[in-house]
């Protein structure tokens, strides 16, 4: 709400003058798009501007010629202006054909490059700015925007620039006549602008006001159409009520455009009868001169094409002008999320060198999420050496994953230190952190993409070397669905695109872990491997994880202790906290947390096998 008082009380003269600040920013960036069509549109637009009236004049001239040749009786002049107006016909079509073409072209490469940059833009940010709601939003409308309004900006103001010059170059000939006629005609249609620049104001403040309606029937639209969601819509019939929901939202919708579009047309009736009252009198005034034979005949025609051009083109500059105000608000929200500030993640002109990481250590560390009250991480410290496999347990939501996202330094406001070789963390660059740790996120990505693809994800150097590839499959234990594909590694996983063979979720768990495992690591982390796993492939994948860290650091986040006991150290979180830390045997004879959790899933399965056996 702040946001839309904010945009509709800048809406108005102070926003004219505002939005040309952005006019240098958006031709800078359009020049470095491409110079040439660049050049090449203006250049047709001040053309295009030009042509009408020399086609006026062409056309007096040809009448005039006719009128005198009856008189003097030689045909000759009559060729030469009927030449120039020929000339400038065509010229005209000429211009025009070239213009769009250009046009075509430039806007479709400005669409890709604006996009380009927002990509780069948001692959730039860090994942605490990421997270942010705020920051989505500014994301959401610079893409929705993205592609087209630049464009459109860039071609209502050559639009603007020729009209102006036509309507100055036309009225010139109603000046020389009667100064006072072209000034009506130019200044009428001013008027009108106070009132149409009211009604931008209100159709603004409705397109803001829509922002989260638009953005609710867009997760309507997605949860209709894509696979993840699909399933469930069906089996719960939430199609009719979904689509509904989506109908309510868009109805309302139309009823406050419908009222924005009567408005706006009782309003052009008004001022287009006025102008049209307007004209009708000069061009009597015109008739009556050439009555009187104050003016030839051709000059009559051409007048009165110079009365309706100028009218139409003023015109013209007041709608250009009103909606480049509108469109400039657009602009707007484009740079505002380019100008977000970014503190470069990949800057390490002061890093150290960073060798194999022989330790980890996390020392007091204590984390809020930003914009949440409470913290996520309190206090904690724990160290993790070179040799050793640790386990990481406690209950949802108690700080496992947020530990690991803040070790792989995806957030780096915390407090407290974590180091690395005993070494402030901050003191390396992030790359080269990230470069040494291979980790499955709890929440991993099914790429829809080739096996090669998502597994060569975890090491891209390597992402043609199909040995390599392989080797990591195999390590997971992913090696024998692959060879199943039809096309091998090359072939492609998902339904959302051509011949996709989609996965069973512990098929995709062992493809994500392949991806962690093609990184020559030192650390290996893996945030619930066994999710998706039956006990027979969680046991596998763990004695290969333990194989694969022997003499790297391995941590792996569980909630089967089945795994978990086998680990050299186990970290139980509770709360954000560490509240009990040790092996297996040490943890179940502290009786804590650990043992009742370890305690609530042996008798669950001793329950479940007792039953079995019952059956
Ligand atoms: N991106 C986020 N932004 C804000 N809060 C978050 C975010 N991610 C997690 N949290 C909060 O932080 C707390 C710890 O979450 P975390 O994901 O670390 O739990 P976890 O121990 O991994 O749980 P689980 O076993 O369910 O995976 C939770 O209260 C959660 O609501
Ligand atoms: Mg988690």
């Amino acid at each position: 709400m702040d946001e839309l008082k904010y945009y509709s009380s800048n809406f108005s003269f102070k926003s004219i003058l505002s939005s040309f600040s952005y006019w240098p920013r958006l031709f800078k960036l359009l020049w470095e798009i491409n110079k040439f069509y660049f050049i090449l549109i203006i250049g047709c637009s001040l053309l295009q501007g030009l042509i009408p009236a020399f086609v006026i004049i062409a056309t007096q001239e040809f009448i005039n010629s006719i009128v005198s040749s009856q008189n003097s009786g030689a045909f000759s002049d009559v060729f030469f202006s009927f030449g120039l107006l020929a000339g400038a016909t065509i010229l005209n079509e000429l211009v025009s054909v070239l213009r769009g073409y250009v046009e075509r072209l430039y806007e479709s490469l400005i669409g890709y490059r604006l996009n380009e940059t927002i990509m780069s833009k948001s692959n730039d940010l860090p994942l605490e700015s990421f997270e942010n709601a705020d920051v989505q939003d500014k994301l959401k409308r610079a893409q929705s925007e993205a592609s087209y309004r630049p464009y459109q900006i860039f071609s209502q103001i050559l639009s603007l620039i020729s009209q102006a010059v036509t309507l100055f170059s036309v009225a010139a000939i109603l000046i020389i006549w009667k100064w006072w006629v072209a000034c009506l005609l130019i200044v009428f249609p001013l008027v009108s602008f106070i009132s149409f620049l009211k009604l931008g104001q209100e159709e603004f403040d409705i397109h803001f006001r829509r922002a989260p309606k638009t953005r609710e029937s867009w997760y309507l639209s997605f949860l209709l159409t894509k696979d993840n969601s699909f399933k469930e819509v069906k089996l719960f019939k939430l199609g009719s009520y979904l689509i509904d929901q989506y109908k309510r939202i868009f109805s309302g919708f139309f009823e406050e455009d419908k009222e924005i579009a009567k408005k706006r047309s009782f309003l052009s009736i008004r001022f287009q009868f006025l102008n049209e009252l307007i004209s009708a009198i000069i061009i009597f005034m015109i008739a009556f001169a050439a009555f009187n034979q104050e003016i030839m005949i051709g000059n009559l025609v051409g007048m009165i094409q110079a009365v309706t051009m100028t009218q139409g083109n003023s015109q013209g500059v007041v709608q250009g002008v009103l909606s480049l105000c509108q469109n400039s608000l657009y602009m707007k929200q484009l740079f505002a999320f380019l100008d977000l500030e970014v503190v470069k993640e990949e800057d390490d002109t002061n890093a150290e060198e960073l060798g194999e990481i022989r330790s980890l250590e996390f020392r007091n560390v204590s984390f809020v999420y930003p914009n949440t009250p409470n913290l996520a991480l309190k206090h904690v410290t724990f160290s993790l050496k070179k040799g050793e496999t640790v386990a990481v347990v406690g209950k949802n939501g108690s700080g496992k994953s947020t530990m690991v996202k803040v070790l792989t330094q995806l957030y780096s406001s915390y407090e407290g230190e974590v180091l690395i070789n005993n070494q402030d963390v901050r003191s390396y660059s992030k790359s080269a952190i990230r470069q040494r740790i291979g980790a499955v996120f709890q929440d991993f990505v099914h790429y829809e993409m080739s096996a090669r693809n998502n597994i060569g994800f975890g090491n891209l150097q390597k992402i043609k070397d199909d040995e390599s590839i392989l080797n990591a499959a195999e390590r997971s234990g992913v090696l024998p669905l692959i060879n199943k594909l039809n096309k091998g590694i090359d072939s492609q996983l998902g339904r959302w695109f051509e011949d996709g063979q989609q996965l069973s979720g512990g098929q995709w768990q062992r493809i994500a872990i392949a991806r962690a495992f093609m990184r020559e690591a030192d650390v290996y982390i893996l945030d619930e491997p066994s999710s998706f796993l039956d006990p027979e492939a969680e046991a596998d994948i763990f004695s290969r994880f333990q194989d694969l860290v022997k003499d790297k650091i391995g941590l792996f986040i569980s909630h089967r202790f089945s795994s978990v006991k086998f680990a050299d150290k186990i970290i139980v979180f509770d709360n954000g906290e560490i509240i009990e830390m040790g092996s297996h045997e040490e943890l179940i004879s502290l009786n804590g947390l650990y043992k009742d959790l370890y305690d609530t899933q042996v008798n669950a399965l001793v329950r479940d096998e007792v039953q079995l056996q019952g059956v």
